[in-house]
């Protein structure tokens, strides 16, 4: 097999980086496994034998460059985002090839968009921030529920997690993205983020069957806020968490996340469900799937194998409405969501 199939996962014996580095062995590519730490590099190639290691840090450049010798694209599933991206953004421009992250940190997506921006572009590259379940595939859901209108009103994505027992990498992520903010709150409103200090409202949610009305926090902001007006005119995109989910959070019991099945999937599930308006019109679409980190592996390598294969709209800093046939890419991942519109009817 060629070194156009090596693809470095940078976090890659982290939680999210696990199933990455699965996914990519299961489309046929050659995961090169990534991190700052060797011994628990050592650790995942004992349990994925025959796959190189290669030990980076962040603070260390020529060990990224040497770390991305001979792969074709990197994918980093290491967060916080906003002490990782930028160095492996730079490194992944030095070597020429694609970026790919999972970053859900709205802050450190904004920043990736804004200081890389004209740098991918001229380079002709892609890079893709919040290739994951918060960012990309709401951003890819709101791209297809839009079929051919070109801007609207408002977008809403609801999450109706069944729980949500977060990594130590999203409580970090977390904690990282508040001090940020000092401590204030985030919506996306009139068409920037607005940073307030409201308290959040409660309200019910029309899920759709079987799981129907649910309680839910709004402006619950998630990274979608960043992906989805990157490239679509909606000057109002409001995200909601299902209560129980924000409250399982709040509790961050991250030794609560137990495998369930043969993939390593926990027993959460998820309906996102996404409504766009324009003037009287609304048009909606919904996923429903299992486990939230575990979607995110198919996600982005998903995004890597079209971005690999030549199945891109434009370069530079995109999201992945913007530089994929949303309704193809969701098509392509059938096994792993199910999306409940006419997918042929919107192409
Ligand atoms: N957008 C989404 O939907 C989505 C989905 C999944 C994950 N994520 C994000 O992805 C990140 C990882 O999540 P996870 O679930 O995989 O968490 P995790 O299991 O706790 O893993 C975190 C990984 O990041 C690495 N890391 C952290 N800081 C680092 C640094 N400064 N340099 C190098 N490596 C560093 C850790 O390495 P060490 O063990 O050496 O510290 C570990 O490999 C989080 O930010 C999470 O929010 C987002």
């Amino acid at each position: 097999m060629g070194s156009g199939r090596n693809v470095a996962v940078f976090g890659a014996y982290g939680h999210t980086g696990r199933f990455v580095v699965a996914e990519l062995r299961e489309r046929g590519y050659v995961p090169l496994l990534l991190g700052r730490d060797q011994d628990k590099l050592l650790a995942l190639a004992q349990a994925q034998p025959g796959l190189e290691t290669r030990q980076a840090s962040v603070d260390d450049p020529a060990s990224l460059d040497r770390a991305l010798d001979g792969a074709a694209a990197v994918v980093n599933c290491a967060g916080p985002f906003a002490t990782t991206a930028a160095p492996l953004v730079e490194a992944a421009l030095r070597a020429g090839i694609p970026y790919v992250d999972v970053a859900a940190e709205i802050e450190a997506n904004v920043d990736t968009f804004t200081n890389f921006a004209e740098r991918a572009r001229a380079a002709g590259t892609v890079v893709l921030p919040a290739m994951a379940f918060y960012g990309g595939l709401g951003d890819l859901l709101v791209t297809t529920a839009m079929g051919d209108w070109t801007a609207a009103d408002e977008a809403h994505i609801a999450y109706g997690l069944s729980s949500w027992h977060p990594t130590a990498g999203t409580l970090a992520s977390g904690t990282v993205s508040g001090q940020r903010r000092g401590g204030r709150r985030v919506r996306y409103a009139g068409g920037r983020l607005e940073y307030h200090d409201d308290a959040l409202p409660t309200l019910e949610w029309p899920f759709p069957a079987p799981l129907g009305p649910q309680s839910v926090i709004g402006e619950f902001t998630m990274a979608d806020v960043v992906t989805v007006p990157s490239h679509l005119a909606i000057p109002e995109v409001r995200t909601y968490m299902a209560a129980k989910a924000a409250a399982d959070l709040s509790a961050g019991d991250a030794s609560a996340l137990t495998a369930v099945d043969e993939l390593g999937r926990s027993a959460q599930t998820f309906v996102v469900d996404v409504l766009v308006r324009s003037g009287g019109a609304e048009r909606r679409v919904a996923a429903t799937g299992q486990d939230i980190y575990a979607i995110s592996a198919p996600l982005a390598v998903e995004a890597v194998d079209r971005i690999l294969t030549g199945r891109t709209r434009t370069t530079g800093v995109v999201s992945a409405g913007a530089v994929f046939d949303a309704p193809d890419f969701l098509r392509a991942l059938s096994s792993h969501l199910s999306v409940d519109v006419p997918l042929d009817t919107r192409g």
